[in-house]
């Protein structure tokens, strides 16, 4: 069973049902200050895009963004945000309704992945699923940006802890990967003081030829 129960997906709708914590009207600062430090590659696919705000935040920067989230309600309010920008910047959005765990299954690979508090909520066997396939998912010299909870809850229904050695041993350079940037962060909430998180930005490295 995962950490949010038998279905995660009803227990996500569930919090959709009202504005979700991590709905903060806007990107989280700290993946901003990766986009600024590290420009992402065309095109993007934000995994766990929630309402949007991350991907709009890139489509306003030239970028073609693929949003996807399993909860209908999250696709529908990022699609409405995104009707009412500027037409040239809403012809950048694509938002869709899928399971985030395998992006390969888009079959399209991308320069970037965006991931605001997605893979703190897989367990260990699920997120070494979700890297391997995101290494389908990612261009050559593509990059992976981040931000993941620093701490560990003891209540139920809470992202797990993400750790810098964690992220160290799963994205090594044996593995195809580079890591540009690891480094305390923080994860703003509507409904408590920051939490304590981690921010990474890990290249895809070009496969060597033999
Ligand atoms: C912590 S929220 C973050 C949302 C958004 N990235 C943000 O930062 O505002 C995690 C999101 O992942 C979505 N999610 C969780 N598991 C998923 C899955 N397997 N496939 C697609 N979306 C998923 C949830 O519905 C939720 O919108």
């Amino acid at each position: 069973m995962s950490r949010f129960g038998s279905d995660p997906r009803a227990f996500f709708e569930s919090v959709y049902q009202d504005i979700p914590p991590w709905d903060v009207g806007g990107p989280q600062p700290a993946m901003s200050a990766l986009f600024d430090e590290y420009p992402p590659m065309d095109p993007v696919l934000d995994v766990g895009c929630g309402s949007g705000d991350h991907a709009i935040s890139l489509a306003q920067r030239g970028l073609r963004v693929t949003g996807i989230d399993f909860v209908e309600a999250a696709i529908a309010q990022a699609g409405e945000k995104a009707s009412s920008l500027p037409p040239e910047v809403a012809h950048l959005l694509d938002f869709q309704v899928a399971d985030a765990l395998q992006p390969s299954l888009l079959k399209r690979r991308f320069g970037a992945v965006l991931d605001s508090g997605f893979l703190h909520l897989l367990d260990p066997v699920q997120s070494d699923r979700f890297i391997d396939d995101l290494a389908l998912a990612l261009l050559p010299g593509g990059r992976y940006y981040l931000l993941g909870f620093a701490i560990e809850f003891s209540m139920p229904n809470l992202p797990r802890q993400v750790t810098a050695e964690e992220l160290r041993a799963r994205f090594t350079s044996e593995k195809g990967w580079h890591i540009l940037d690891l480094r305390p962060a923080e994860f703003l909430s509507r409904v408590a003081p920051p939490t304590p998180a981690i921010r990474a930005c890990i290249e895809r490295l070009p496969a060597e030829r033999g």
